[in-house]
């Protein structure tokens, strides 16, 4: 097959790449946004640089596609409560503008990468894909409002669409504004760990390869117009991943300092994979511990790559959204 990837210069289309290649052709379209870079992507990959809310340019690299895998978005939490604008046009106008170019050149099958945040909250249990959606950020609001525009665009023309939500991903090449790379990076360092709050908040850490081959199932194999789950196998409160990470470093305990929590802030999500295990025998295979001692690992070795963040806007970032800076 010929793969039209959007977002895949970001952290989880880059490795979602790395998989399909071997198999099928792909073609990138990404934007580069600050979370987007070309040496993400892997050599001989052909990347075209452009938005998905660019009607003009998703018709010309769609053409000839057997297959869309959506992963382009905005996908920090903490910046879409500062400013949302650009989570409604790539979420909303970016998704729309897929669809209508997927149907009118009738490309065969349409897979929306999505998120375990479009439920909302839950205190015990887990959510299943007949959960109402019930997002509190504008980031998981903006993503909703994709997936129901997929299934609309399913159930309305009849395309081959499907939706795929992720927990919590973890892993190489997650740009540090995100809780796991941020703690690496600032214990590497001697700088602060910020908890939001209490640090009771609970989230189902998923390995990014584990979810890449769950996308990657659903496309070859799930039922057109269906939506399905994959979580990670191991629940952890934020401040116990923060302690692994002190661990795993070698750093300073008394780094760990609990500033004002994120608005809005979601306690706990929970994802049922039930249905991805028994239809497609889907399964992830990394547990946390493992995998955080890969990602741990994977930051030590490859300053190459998150060098040039810690030196350039993201320093910025960091001081507007944590109200101190970095150390040099
Ligand atoms: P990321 O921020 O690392 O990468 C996003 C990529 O999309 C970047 O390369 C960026 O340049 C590109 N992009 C942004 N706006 C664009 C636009 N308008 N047109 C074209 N390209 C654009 O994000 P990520 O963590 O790799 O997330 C990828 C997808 O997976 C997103 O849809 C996200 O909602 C979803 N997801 C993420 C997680 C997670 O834990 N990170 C979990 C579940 C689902
Ligand atoms: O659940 C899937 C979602 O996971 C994805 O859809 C999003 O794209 C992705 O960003 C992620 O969202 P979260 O808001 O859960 O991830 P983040 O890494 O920003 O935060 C994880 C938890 O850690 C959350 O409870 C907030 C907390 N946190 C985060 C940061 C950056 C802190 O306590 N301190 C921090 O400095």
């Amino acid at each position: 097959m010929r793969l039209l990837v959007t977002g895949a210069a970001g952290f989880i289309g880059s490795t979602y790449v790395r998989l399909a290649r071997g198999e099928h052709e792909v073609v990138v379209l990404d934007k580069l946004t600050y979370a987007g870079r070309r040496d993400n992507l892997p050599e001989g990959v052909s990347l075209v640089v452009g938005a998905i809310e660019d009607p003009h340019t998703v018709r010309e690299v769609m053409g000839g596609c057997d297959a869309v895998v959506n992963f382009a978005a905005e996908s920090h939490v903490d910046r879409s409560i500062a400013d949302q604008e650009a989570f409604a046009r790539t979420h909303v106008i970016g998704t729309s503008v897929l669809l209508d170019a997927a149907r009118e050149l009738g490309v065969p099958r349409y897979l929306q990468v999505s998120t375990d945040e479009v439920y909302g909250s839950i205190e015990n249990g887990s959510f299943t894909e007949r959960s109402p959606l019930n997002p509190s950020s504008p980031y998981s609001a903006t993503k909703a409002a994709g997936d129901l525009l997929v299934s609309a665009h399913h159930h309305t023309y009849g395309i081959e669409a499907l939706i795929c939500r992720g927990s919590n991903n973890y892993g190489p090449r997650q740009y540090p504004e995100k809780l796991i790379p941020l703690m690496v990076l600032n214990a590497l360092h001697g700088d602060g760990l910020p908890v939001y709050g209490d640090g009771r908040q609970v989230r189902n850490w998923l390995y990014v390869e584990d979810f890449c081959r769950a996308i990657h199932t659903v496309l070859l194999e799930g039922r057109p117009g269906e939506a399905y789950n994959a979580g990670g196998p191991d629940e952890t409160e934020n401040i116990e991943v923060v302690r692994r990470i002190i661990d795993l470093t070698g750093t300073d305990s008394s780094l760990l300092e609990h500033v004002t929590d994120r608005p809005g802030h979601d306690r706990r999500y929970s994802l049922s994979s039930e249905k991805l295990r028994s239809e497609l025998g889907w399964e992830p295979r990394v547990r946390f511990a493992e995998g955080l001692e890969r990602t741990v690992a994977w930051y030590r070795e490859n300053e190459w790559w998150w060098g040039p963040i810690r030196s350039g806007a993201y320093r910025d970032y960091y001081e507007r959204q944590y109200g101190r800076s970095l150390s040099g």
